[in-house]
């Protein structure tokens, strides 16, 4: 007798690994952005001892790592982006004792711990950057930066006609000793933050240094600020491109568009050129002198995710955040593409996918997901612009995080994310803080809507964050309801969805599992099966029954059972089930 097999068909997209490869390819890494982490001092602002009274939160919500934004010496020009002594720690959150502690804490609760490091500019403060205004053109403190003549009569035209990130020309003019003025110099992103010149080999020298000192104090790597801005083109030549962090994945929907093997980049002479690999190569070799795994990750946006995919090759970083998924719109064929073309990419060269959807540039993604165009990503969202939906976005964001969580390869998380906390949308102008605000005019409200301190307590001042009640930016009252004691031990909670999700992850090794398309439930449905769990995301608006066979495990938000007694799962909802059809 014939039989019909009724299974739904299946693609391959990337085969599983080994459960116990390094720890990096699957690790869940939670980035704490210190200053709006936990204030132990209590001076609104947080702290090292904050973080490491914190810790405890993190080993109980299941993460395997955690990944510290700069907390050393800066003037906090773009809050500590702006690096003026790369082997301290700046008052404002500590001292170096206090970092060692965080560290031994950490390392104790089995989460390993990642600094970051910032190298294409320091801070106007950095010694070598008042050394290079003291001593005037064409001397040798100047050539660690990049100083340049200006063009037109007098030089009172800049050098070329880069733009900076946070708007207004990339240069800015110098006055001479004499009170003339004098040569311009290079800032891709604020005039305090002036780029190094990475041909000079004291540059080099002292950013190997820079590793060394941290790997010798226990790190287990490093975040790499603006990875792919290091070397520019030779001779700055002028660019009429838009330079941005992406604004959105514009190819999303073709794996060949998205994923072109022969793309080019599309950044200008500032992004991602050839030369800048040089310099990670070298890296990978110093912390191949250390013992235990260490790792790189690249913060390098770079399209398309094949020209990503060379940071990560095996001679040369571990990781590179994969913001072609964060970028990409609410939108189920979209979303396939990509995850599609992410795996094509990082597994060509044998690395792991780095999933991301939120962090502290970029409006948090439950706010994202609640705008009128789900997924858009202005820069901030202030007093008059479209607000969005509180309820949708988190509905939409505990569904994109269980997405997301599911996948093989390793994920970030960002502070908050795990409490569903939104971004601070209706923040007074007056105290706005990101030089993006200031260099565009406020066009662009900027990233504090994301920093906003986080929320421990429901009922305390300043929700739990400071023991003064003192928050350097203020929380917008409702967010009592997001607070962790308001959803810990509360089943069905973003904070113990999280924490089953990631309990399951860890548990079924889906982290080094394998991705299998389940195709049949419909263009708006994303189905994947991962090891023996199925991960079903439906972004349409019709609820879709899980197939035969398939056992709930865990839902973003309340699965519905149809009158046939099959699990649907609602519009905007993840699932994750047991699968071994
Ligand atoms: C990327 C960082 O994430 C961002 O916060 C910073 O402003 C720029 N790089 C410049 O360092």
């Amino acid at each position: 007798m014939t039989t019909i097999d009724t299974r739904p068909l299946r693609t391959l997209v990337h085969t599983a690994g080994a459960p116990e490869g390094e720890w990096w390819r699957d690790a869940v890494i939670y980035q704490v952005y210190p200053r709006s982490f936990a204030d132990a001092s209590g001076d609104g602002i947080g702290d090292l001892p904050g973080v490491t009274s914190r810790l405890d939160h993190l080993a109980e919500l299941g993460v395997d790592a955690v990944w510290l934004s700069p907390f050393y010496r800066s003037p906090q020009a773009d809050a500590g982006y702006d690096v003026a002594d790369y082997r301290d720690v700046d008052p404002l959150f500590g001292t170096l004792a206090d970092f060692d502690e965080m560290l031994e804490r950490a390392h104790r609760l089995g989460l390993r711990v990642i600094v970051d490091l910032v190298p294409n500019h320091t801070s106007d403060e950095h010694v070598w950057f008042q050394a290079a205004l003291a001593a005037g053109p064409g001397s040798p403190e100047r050539a660690r930066y990049l100083f340049r003549e200006g063009r037109g009569v007098d030089g009172t035209e800049p050098p070329n006609n880069w733009q900076s990130i946070f708007g207004g020309p990339a240069w800015t003019r110098t006055t001479d000793p004499d009170g003339t003025p004098g040569e311009w110099y290079l800032h891709l992103f604020d005039s305090r933050q002036p780029d190094l010149d990475w041909e000079h080999p004291e540059v080099r020298s002292e950013f190997e240094d820079v590793l060394r000192f941290w790997l010798d104090r226990g790190v287990d790597g490093f975040r790499i600020d603006v990875a792919h801005g290091m070397v520019k083109a030779p001779g700055l030549p002028d660019w009429d491109g838009h330079v941005s962090m992406i604004e959105g994945n514009e190819d999303a929907g073709d794996v060949e568009a998205v994923d072109s093997v022969s793309g080019a980049g599309n950044q200008g002479p500032m992004f991602d050129q050839d030369g800048v690999h040089d310099i990670y190569r070298a890296w990978h070799r110093v912390l191949a002198e250390y013992p235990g795994d260490r790792a790189l990750v690249a913060e390098a946006w770079v399209e398309p995710l094949s020209r990503l995919s060379r940071y990560v090759r095996p001679d040369e970083m571990q990781q590179a955040f994969n913001f072609a998924f964060l970028a990409t719109h609410w939108d189920a064929p979209a979303l396939r593409t990509v995850v599609e073309a992410s795996y094509r990419a990082s597994d060509a060269v044998g690395a792991p996918t780095t999933w991301v959807l939120s962090n502290h540039d970029v409006v948090r993604h439950a706010s994202r997901l609640g705008l009128a165009e789900p997924g858009s990503r202005p820069n901030g969202i202030g007093h008059g612009d479209e607000q969005p939906d509180e309820a949708l976005g988190l509905r939409r964001a505990r569904c994109a995080s269980l997405l997301m969580l599911g996948l093989p390869g390793s994920a970030y998380l960002y502070q908050g994310e795990e409490l569903g906390l939104p971004d601070h949308t209706s923040l007074d102008d007056d105290l706005r803080q990101d030089p993006a605000f200031f260099r565009t005019g406020g066009a662009e409200r900027g990233r504090d809507g994301c920093r906003v301190p986080l929320p421990w307590a429901s009922d305390a001042e300043g929700f739990g964050f400071s023991p003064t009640g003192v928050t350097w930016l203020p929380q917008p009252a409702e967010w009592a309801s997001y607070a962790l004691d308001a959803q810990r031990g509360v089943p069905g909670s973003t904070y113990e969805t999280y924490r089953s999700a990631l309990q399951l992850r860890r548990e079924s090794a889906l982290g080094s599992g394998g991705m299998e398309w389940l195709h049949g439930l419909g263009d708006d449905v994303i189905a994947f099966v991962n090891r023996d769990v199925l991960v079903v995301a439906n972004l349409g608006p019709t609820p879709i029954a899980l197939p035969a066979g398939a056992e709930l495990l865990l839902a973003s938000t309340d699965p519905t059972v149809g009158d046939d007694g099959a699990v649907h799962v609602p519009s905007d909802v993840t699932v994750w089930a047991r699968y071994t059809v």
